[in-house]
């Protein structure tokens, strides 16, 4: 039985009614065919008494962090390899580069996120990001991959997750760039699902349009069920494919594949694990990896208490030192039972906490159907946050990983020019870029010109297609010194 337009309006209105949301169809007589189409395919895409229950918990209600009993330090596999681990990280490594060479591994981009802090007009991962060369993001991690599929003789299947807001522009990008030479076949994109803007004075969801419902991604944790739904995972599992390599599409110096993490991760039975930063002060601004409960869980640096976020061990190290950087390795298997489990309500998948936040979101009067641009926060965005997942897992390890060796993420946009670079913009990534350029020079004893200050007084940029290690470099052409001041390609 095929279902009409009047059927799915129907539908449509009786699932908005009975959440008092129905203004969200106002319109609907006044659009032409296709509008209404695509007005009930955006209403069919929601979750509607989800809607309603978060209405009643996130936006009436603000709801409030509860400081769990037991909050510890978790433990972490140290970046430098000291007797202690000497042994443990050469088996790992062994087992990482197995996995990849069996091809039993797949990275995994989410570029779902909307970038509004960046303000890139496109999807986040077009933006050029290199010092020299300006090579967009997507293309550093193709370039990676380039090299990882040399280096093991293996295909790496890249899945990357998009929202319906990008999704038509980032396969485009993908399709004018030809796949950066990549095969088309072992690359998927895919949407994640969306989530209405809530008004915050009358919890009404937001009309973009009269034919649009104000909707934005439902943030990183999001991930976790569209890559089950878009079919990633099936795909996967045929593949033989056994464990994911999650970043984020903001950083493109990430190792997307990492042998030694993921080693660790499978060595010890981990369904996901996660890299460190050690914070660099108490309060930072990322996420603090710790253990409650006996589980990895992340609690956000709003969140800890700050006698906890300073206190010190016997070494005046900070005691809760792990800082998270959204680098997970996930087994394929674990996200395939999130999703398939049965729940108590015996529904089957799994939910990850809702995070409220206020934000500004342009919409429609729903009177004069007139634009309206708020000045001040007018509505409640709600998302989840694919970290939540760590204290679903029965095993989860946590690896420290180098700050010039792998983040250098673009969040923010930069500062005009002659001020300071803003923390983590596209300038102070180049800067990063430079820096691990030239540590990685100054490793294969090229003189790299350093101010008073110890900067680099050059910018360096090396392709990932030719190095990812600083050993990669061992035989290639280099010259003995770099002039102050110069750009230099690799
Ligand atoms: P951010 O938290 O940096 O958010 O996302 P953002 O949306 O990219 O940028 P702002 O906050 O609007 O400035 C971290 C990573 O998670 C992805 C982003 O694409 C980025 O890789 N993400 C975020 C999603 O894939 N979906 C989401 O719903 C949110």
């Amino acid at each position: 039985m095929t279902t009409t337009i009047t059927d799915r309006y129907a539908a449509a209105k009786e699932a908005l009614d009975a959440i008092d949301q129905g203004h969200v169809l106002k319109f609907y007589d006044e659009l032409d065919e296709q509008q209404q189409d695509s007005l009930l395919t955006e209403i069919e895409g929601v979750d509607w008494p989800e809607v309603a229950a978060l209405i009643e918990t996130h936006v009436k209600n603000k709801p409030r962090f509860t400081l769990p009993g037991s909050i510890e330090p978790a433990p972490w596999y140290p970046y430098e390899v000291s007797d202690a681990v000497r042994a443990k990280y050469i088996e790992a490594r062994r087992v990482g580069d197995q996995l990849i060479r069996d091809g039993k591994v797949a990275v995994f981009t989410v570029a779902g996120g909307q970038g509004s802090r960046l303000g890139w007009d496109g999807p986040k991962g077009t933006f050029p990001a290199t010092p020299i060369r300006r090579l967009p993001l997507f293309a550093c991690f193709a370039e990676y991959i380039h090299n990882i599929q040399k280096r093991y003789g293996v295909a790496i299947p890249w899945y990357v997750m998009t929202s319906p807001l990008n999704h038509a522009d980032t396969v485009a990008f993908f399709e004018k760039n030809a796949w950066f030479g990549l095969k088309q076949e072992n690359i998927m994109c895919f949407p994640q699902a969306m989530f209405p803007a809530i008004d915050l004075q009358t919890r009404q969801v937001l009309m973009s349009a009269k034919d649009a419902i104000a909707l934005s991604p439902n943030g990183h944790g999001g991930s976790l069920k569209a890559l089950y739904t878009s079919g990633a995972i099936a795909d996967m599992l045929q593949r033989g494919v056994t464990q994911l390599s999650y970043t984020q599409v903001d950083n493109p110096i990430v190792r997307m594949v990492d042998p030694l993490f993921l080693g660790l991760h499978e060595l010890d039975g981990a369904d996901m694990s996660s890299k460190m930063l050690p914070k660099a002060y108490p309060k930072e601004k990322l996420g603090n990896i710790c253990v409650v409960d006996g589980k990895v869980t992340v609690i956000e640096y709003t969140n800890l208490p700050d006698e906890l976020a300073e206190q010190r061990d016997e070494d005046g190290e900070l005691s809760f030192k792990c800082g998270n950087v959204a680098l997970h390795a996930l087994r394929v298997d674990f996200v395939e039972k999130l999703n398939t489990r049965p729940t108590e309500t015996g529904t089957g998948g799994f939910a990850l906490p809702w995070n409220r936040a206020e934000k500004k979101v342009a919409h429609i009067d729903l009177d004069s159907a007139t634009p309206v641009k708020p000045e001040t926060p007018n509505a409640i965005k709600l998302e989840t946050f694919v970290f939540d997942a760590l204290p679903l897992c029965e095993t989860s390890i946590v690896y420290e990983t180098d700050r010039v060796d792998e983040f250098a993420p673009i969040k923010n946009a930069d500062t005009p020019e002659g001020e300071e670079a803003a923390n983590d913009s596209p300038e102070s990534s180049k800067q990063l870029q430079t820096e691990r350029a030239a540590r990685w020079l100054e490793a294969n004893r090229v003189k790299v010109p350093r101010r008073a200050d110890g900067t680099v007084d050059a910018v360096i940029e090396i392709p990932q297609v030719t190095a990812i290690y600083p050993e990669d470099l061992k035989d290639a052409k280099l010259p003995r010194a770099i002039e102050p001041g110069a750009e230099v390609l690799l």
